[in-house]
C-alpha cells in the first residue's frame, strides 16, 4: 500500500524543491531502543540545516509523545554536522525520569511550567524556539484548562521572545471536517472549527500571530495531522482493534498521518521558515487514506479478517499539505513500511502507550 495521490500533487507536490534523500530503513522494529534509533536518524537534509541552528535550540513541551525524540533527532543531527548546539528541553517533566534520559543524551532539561510568567521570564534568551505544548485530551472534562494551556502559554512565549525565531506546532484540527472529494483543506481554508480544543487552538494560532506582528517576531505555524509512530497514533490505534477482533467504525472513514521522526524533522528544518507576518503550513503527508483499506491492509499483514461498522461519511478532517511539500519536499517514509512496522509491533505485544488518538470523533469533543 503506498500513500494515495494527493489531489494537489499536479499542482506542487511532484516537483520539490529539496526531494528528501531515503535513510535506510529496517524491515522490522523491535524494541523501544530500536524504535527510538529510526526516528532519531537525521536525514542528509536535517544534517545540513541543523548548522543554522542558534544556541540555544529551545524545545518547550518537549515532555509528550513528540518532544523526546525531537531533542534527541535534533543532537543527532547537530552532532552528525559537527555543530556545538546547545539544546534545552523545557516540561514541566511529569515523568521526572525523562530528563536523565534526555540529560545522559547531551540535551539540557529545565523544569518549568510555562503557564506562570514568572517562570517564563526566567527561562534562558534563545534566538530559536520550539514551542510544542498543547493540551487536547480531556477537554470536555476540562475545557477552562484546555483554554488556559492553549492560549496562556503561546502568549507567554511569543511575548517572551520577541527576537527568536518561532515554530510553533498547531493542528489540523483548527478546520472543520471538509468533503473527502476534496483532497484536504489548504491553509487558506477558513478557520470555522467544532469544539472547544478547537477553537482553543485557534485562539492558539490567533495569539501567536499577534504577538508576530506586534514585536516583527517570524514565527511558523505548523498545523499537523497527525503525528504516528508505534507506540501510539491513528495506525496504531487502528492496528490494536484489528489484531483484538474488535469492529472498526468506517464513519469517519479518512484521515491523514505523518510518521513521526518525518514531523520532526519537518520542526527542526520549518524553522528557515519563519516568517512575519507567520506563515502556516500543513504538516502531514499528502493523500487522504480511507481507514477501511488501512484496516484491511493490517489485516492481511496480521492475519486476521477486520470487522467492521458504519458507512463512511462524505466529510472528515483532512488537510492538503501541498505547500509544506513544495517548501520541505515530500515525506520520506513510506506507507506500507509504516503498516508492516506496526502490524508486527502490535501483534508481537510492542509497548503501547494506551493514548488513543480519538481520530474516530466528529464532534469536536475529546
Ligand atoms: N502528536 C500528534 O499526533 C499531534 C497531532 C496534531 C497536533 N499536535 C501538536 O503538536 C504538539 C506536540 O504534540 P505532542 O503529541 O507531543 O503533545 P503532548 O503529548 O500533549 O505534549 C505536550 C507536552 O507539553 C507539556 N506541557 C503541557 N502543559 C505545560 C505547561 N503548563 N508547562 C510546561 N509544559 C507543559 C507536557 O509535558 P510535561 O508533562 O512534561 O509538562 C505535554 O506532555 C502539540 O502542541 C499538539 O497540539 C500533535
Amino acid at each position: 500500500m503506498v500513500w494515495p495521490a494527493a489531489r494537489s500533487a499536479g499542482r506542487r507536490c511532484l516537483k520539490p524543491p529539496n526531494r528528501i534523500m531515503p535513510i535506510p530503513l529496517p524491515e522490522a522494529i523491535e524494541t523501544e531502543a530500536q524504535l527510538e534509533d529510526v526516528l532519531t536518524r537525521p536525514s542528509p537534509e536535517l544534517s545540513g540545516f541543523i548548522r543554522q541552528a542558534r544556541s540555544p535550540l529551545l524545545i518547550l513541551g518537549a515532555g509528550g509523545k513528540m518532544g523526546p525524540t525531537l531533542a534527541l533527532l535534533a543532537r543527532r543531527a547537530a552532532d552528525t554536522a559537527g555543530h556545538a548546539l546547545r539544546i534545552v528541553a523545557v516540561s514541566r517533566f511529569t515523568d521526572e525520569s525523562l530528563r536523565g534520559k534526555l540529560e545522559s543524551r547531551g540535551i539540557e532539561t529545565i523544569a518549568c511550567d510555562l503557564l506562570e510568567r514568572e517562570a517564563v521570564a526566567a527561562l534562558p534568551e534563545a534566538p530559536d524556539v520550539l514551542n510544542l505544548v498543547g493540551r487536547k485530551f480531556g477537554s470536555g472534562r476540562n475545557p477552562a484548562l484546555t483554554w488556559a494551556v492553549n492560549t496562556i502559554v503561546p502568549s507567554h512565549v511569543a511575548a517572551r521572545f520577541p527576537r527568536a525565531r518561532i515554530v510553533a506546532l498547531s493542528t489540523g484540527n483548527v478546520y472543520p471536517l471538509t468533503p473527502v472529494d476534496r483532497g484536504g483543506a489548504p491553509e487558506t481554508h477558513p478557520l470555522t472549527p467544532l469544539g472547544e480544543y478547537a477553537n482553543a487552538a485557534v485562539a492558539r494560532e490567533r495569539l501567536v500571530e499577534y504577538h508576530s506582528g506586534r514585536n516583527r517576531t517570524p514565527v511558523v505555524l505548523l498545523r499537523l495531522t497527525y503525528a504516528v509512530e508505534l507506540r501510539y497514533g491513528v495506525l496504531h490505534d487502528l492496528a490494536r482493534k484489528v489484531w483484538a477482533n474488535e469492529p472498526v467504525d468506517v464513519t469517519n472513514g479518512w484521515f491523514n498521518c505523518i510518521w513521526q521522526g518525518d514531523a520532526n524533522e519537518r520542526i527542526l528544518r520549518a524553522l528557515s521558515l519563519a516568517a512575519c507576518p507567520p506563515l502556516a503550513l500543513n504538516l502531514t503527508a499528502p493523500g487522504a487514506l480511507s481507514v477501511r483499506k488501512v484496516a484491511a491492509r493490517l489485516g492481511e499483514l496480521m492475519g486476521r479478517t477486520p470487522q467492521f461498522t458504519g458507512t463512511e461519511a462524505l466529510d472528515a478532517l483532512l488537510t492538503d499539505p501541498a505547500e509544506a511539500c513544495a517548501r520541505l519536499g515530500p515525506p520520506a517514509t513510506p506507507l506500507d513500511t509504516l503498516l508492516r512496522w506496526t502490524a508486527r509491533w502490535v501483534a508481537s505485544g510492542g509497548v503501547s502507550w494506551n493514548k488513543p488518538t480519538r481520530f474516530e470523533v466528529r464532534n469536536g469533543v475529546f
